[in-house]
């Protein structure tokens, strides 16, 4: 099997494409590209001339997008670039990855108000729980780093203690930083903040008694710190820790809350914003925002609840069970 068979199906494919709607010659700011595969239905819908601009953190992802997308030829740029600075990447501070067309002054890129769609595809793929030396799913023997990408330039986190951490360190703190230096209270705020882990004091208790180093033996301790029959067995017990540690380690809900009004803004008028979601926290941020700009007047939310992926699709995606889809039209 290649990387890509193996890899991330994407979710609610027809669900983004009916709300788009999209036709020839438009132009897709995909901000979450991972291994491009809304986007290449995107470009398969908008032959022969429409275009993506996609993003993605993770350099390793954006390798294996570049590969997937190579037949579309110009009709794809990549930029390798967190969308906390989502207007600066597209203007011309992101690094465009070998394969995509350069951002030159007549890039599609450059202007802001330009992109017909813009898609955020939340949290992570397939690929990254996949991969062996990141620390992101449970049975993994390695570190416990979990990190998306360069982590320059990120915005503060709503946590003190994870910004003190960080002064301290003089870099972003990674899981293995979260977990061994910050003290047992702190630790049990970042799970309940980050992830409303009911269990919060005894898993930080638990953590900092044994010191984890990899993510096997942290899912492990955690495993044995909450009470048996956890979420009724519908979740892995260290599920919730595993979300707290890697949204707190990316600065997902922050990086979020700086991504989307920057999408908005490089929307054309017209232009349609699709987020989907995973997670309530995640949730809240887009349903907050979608709601302060219509009562602005400058969006028309279009889904009044979010959209969710069908019975058939979670039958064989079982990821697409949580997605959320939320989109907005710009006015003006
Ligand atoms: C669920 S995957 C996207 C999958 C993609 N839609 C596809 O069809 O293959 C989410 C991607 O978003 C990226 N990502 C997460 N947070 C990011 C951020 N703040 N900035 C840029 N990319 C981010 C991850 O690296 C991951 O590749």
């Amino acid at each position: 099997m290649t990387t890509l068979e193996e890899g991330h199906v994407p979710v609610m494919v027809d669900e983004v494409l009916t709300m788009f709607a999209p036709r020839p010659g438009d132009l897709l700011l995909d901000a979450t590209v991972g291994l491009g595969g809304h986007a290449a239905a995107y470009l398969e819908a908008t032959a022969p001339d429409g275009q993506i601009v996609g993003l993605d953190a993770d350099a390793t992802a954006l390798a294996t997008a570049r590969e997937r997308l190579n037949e579309y030829g110009d009709r794809v740029t990549l930029i390798n670039s967190n969308y906390a600075r989502l207007k600066d990447a597209v203007t011309g501070g992101g690094i465009v990855e070998p394969g995509g067309s350069s951002l030159q002054q007549s890039s599609p890129a450059e202007s802001p108000g330009l992109y017909t769609h813009c898609l955020f595809d939340l949290g992570i793929g397939s690929h990254q729980l996949a991969s062996s030396d990141r620390g992101f799913s449970f049975k993994s023997t390695a570190p416990l780093t979990m990190r998306y990408g360069a982590q320059e330039g990120l915005p503060a986190a709503q946590l003190q203690p994870l910004n003190y951490l960080e002064q301290r360190l003089g870099h972003l703190p990674d899981a293995q930083d979260i977990v061994e230096r910050l003290h047992k209270d702190e630790l049990a705020l970042v799970l309940r903040t980050y992830s409303d882990e009911r269990f919060s004091n005894r898993i930080a208790g638990a953590l900092k008694h044994r010191t984890p180093r990899t993510a096997d033996a942290l899912a492990e301790a955690v495993a044995e710190a909450v009470p048996r029959g956890y979420e009724r067995g519908r979740i892995h017990p260290a599920t919730r820790t595993f979300q707290a540690l890697r949204l707190a380690v990316n600065r997902e809900l922050e990086t979020l809350s700086a991504g989307l009004p920057q999408a908005f803004e490089l929307l054309a008028k017209d232009g349609v914003l699709i987020v989907i979601s995973f997670h309530s926290l995640e949730d809240r941020i887009v349903k907050q925002y979608f709601r302060e700009r219509s009562k602005r007047g400058v969006g028309e939310v279009l889904t009044k609840r979010p959209d969710t992926a069908t019975v058939a699709e979670i039958a064989i995606n079982p990821r697409s069970r949580s997605a959320k889809l939320r989109g907005i039209r710009k006015k003006e």
